[in-house]
């Protein structure tokens, strides 16, 4: 049996979220693997709008179990609104649709208080975070400080584990000039929300495992992309966990030979939230049209993303890093109308020609793009549902794509509406 995994491979909203929906018809599993609630989805269907954020893209569908993995960091308060939202959108969230691993660390709201006052305060420690604690939990999960689904069940270590948390925070807060923790509170609000989040609670990597061996399939539902890891990223304008395919097996518990097809979800342009490198950056007319286009707008922070043309070497890269077997193309019908498209194959250094982007932070601000440009397509590829549908310049585009990043097109996807996706090769396939 076929499990699949979806990653980003640019830096994020790639649409994820829909290829995710779609895809989970085929899938009996969705488990999302890393990220919290800086994640934004957006699912569009029949016209109603769905934004996800902690909760893996898979709930809408009825009938099926959404996991959400150890690799995830989870704010309790933030789930339940979120649970409540999605509820009132008529789909059903019970502890039979929803399972949380015990051993998900745990955003308290110390963490969201530290990630805005360092981004608060100066310019050289920004990131453009989402402001949600994000980096600080990872920190302490690293650090062996922090509070986990488990603990919530027992009231003697909930309260070792905040005053282990609190003795390492409240010295930072010191240093940052903010208040010490109200310790009473926050165990009075952990205690409100344990019941809630416990009815969720269980052995994630066993029962994937479990499901795993009796032939279901399970899709896992990445968040951020490559751009962002922790590790291949564009360091230090990344975000704080592993977003490649690799850390699917590690943030849910099953091996990583479970894992059959990646994924790779890859915008027909570039963009970019936040601080940080960004070699194809538009600032002109073209970036302006891409943007408006394309309604990028985070789904999370409503921040302005900035826009570009395809870059062939980043997902090139990508696509090495996290072993993907096929892409899903999205927004190609931002691009209609365009006279002429252009498509970044190499980087100039200083005269030396890369097909890589270098790790240095200095390099990767000095490297400026090589295009190539191809023709534009004047006709609507908006809601085609084939390829007999693309126009025949928009079919070239698309076979270049997959020639300069050396891997093919799996899925392409021609709206926010979930059935206006082209099937090319079905990642679920044995
Ligand atoms: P994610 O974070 O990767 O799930 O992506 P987001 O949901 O943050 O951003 C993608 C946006 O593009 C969402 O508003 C989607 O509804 C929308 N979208 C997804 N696929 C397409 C597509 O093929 N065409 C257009 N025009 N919009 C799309
Ligand atoms: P989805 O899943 C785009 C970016 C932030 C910032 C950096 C670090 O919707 O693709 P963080 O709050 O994670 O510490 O911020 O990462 N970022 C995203 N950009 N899409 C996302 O998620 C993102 N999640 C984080 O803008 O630059
Ligand atoms: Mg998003």
């Amino acid at each position: 049996m076929a499990n699949v995994v979806v990653v980003g491979a640019q830096w994020g909203d790639e649409g994820k979220g829909k290829i995710v929906d779609w895809l989970s018809e085929r899938a009996d599993v969705i488990a999302r693997f890393q990220g919290g609630h800086n994640a934004g989805h957006t699912l569009v269907i029949g016209g109603e709008v769905y934004k996800l954020h902690a909760l893996p893209s898979g709930v809408v569908r009825g009938g099926k179990l959404s996991v959400i993995g150890n690799g995830v960091v989870l704010d309790p308060w933030h789930l339940i609104q979120e649970i409540e939202t999605i509820r009132a959108q008529g789909v059903e969230i019970t502890p039979q649709t929803l399972m949380i691993a015990e051993n998900t660390p745990l955003i308290m709201p110390f963490h969201g208080e530290l990630d805005r006052a360092r981004e608060g305060q100066n310019s050289v420690a920004k990131i453009g975070t989402t402001g949600r604690g994000i980096g600080p939990a990872y920190e302490d999960k690293v650090g062996r400080r922090v509070i986990r689904v488990a603990d919530l069940a027992d009231d003697a270590t909930l309260e070792l584990r905040v005053d282990r948390a609190l003795v390492h925070h409240n010295a930072l807060r010191a240093g940052l000039g903010l208040e010490a923790v109200n310790r009473d509170a926050l165990l009075a609000e952990l205690r409100r929300v344990a019941p809630e989040i416990l009815a969720y609670a269980g052995p994630v990597w066993k029962v994937l495992n479990e499901q795993r061996k009796a032939g279901r399939r399970i899709l896992f539902e990445g968040a951020q992309g490559a751009l962002l890891d922790i590790d291949f990223g564009t360091y230090p304008y990344v975000t704080s966990s592993n977003t490649i395919a690799g850390q699917a097996a590690t943030g849910t518990g099953i091996g990583p030979g479970s894992i059959d097809f990646v994924l790779g979800i890859v915008k027909a342009y570039t963009t970019r939230v936040g601080e940080g490198p960004f070699p194809t950056e538009l600032d002109d007319a073209d970036g302006q049209r891409l943007g408006e286009r394309g309604h990028e707008f985070g789904t999370t922070t409503g921040r302005k993303r900035r826009c570009g043309w395809f870059d062939a070497v980043l997902v090139r890269q990508t696509c090495a890093v996290s072993g993907v077997s096929g892409i899903a193309l999205t927004k190609l019908d931002v691009l209609d109308g365009f006279e002429e498209l252009k498509i970044c194959t190499g980087y100039d250094l200083d005269g030396e020609m890369l097909d890589y982007l270098p790790t240095a932070a200095d390099l990767q601000a000095r490297v400026t793009p090589v295009y190539e440009t191809l023709p534009g397509w004047q006709a609507s590829t908006a809601g085609a549902r084939s390829w007999a549908d693309l126009p025949a310049e928009a079919i070239k585009y698309v076979r270049r794509v997959e020639e300069l990043i050396q891997c093919p097109v799996a899925l392409l996807s021609t709206s926010p509406e979930r059935d206006d996706t082209i099937l090319v090769t079905d990642p679920f396939a044995d």
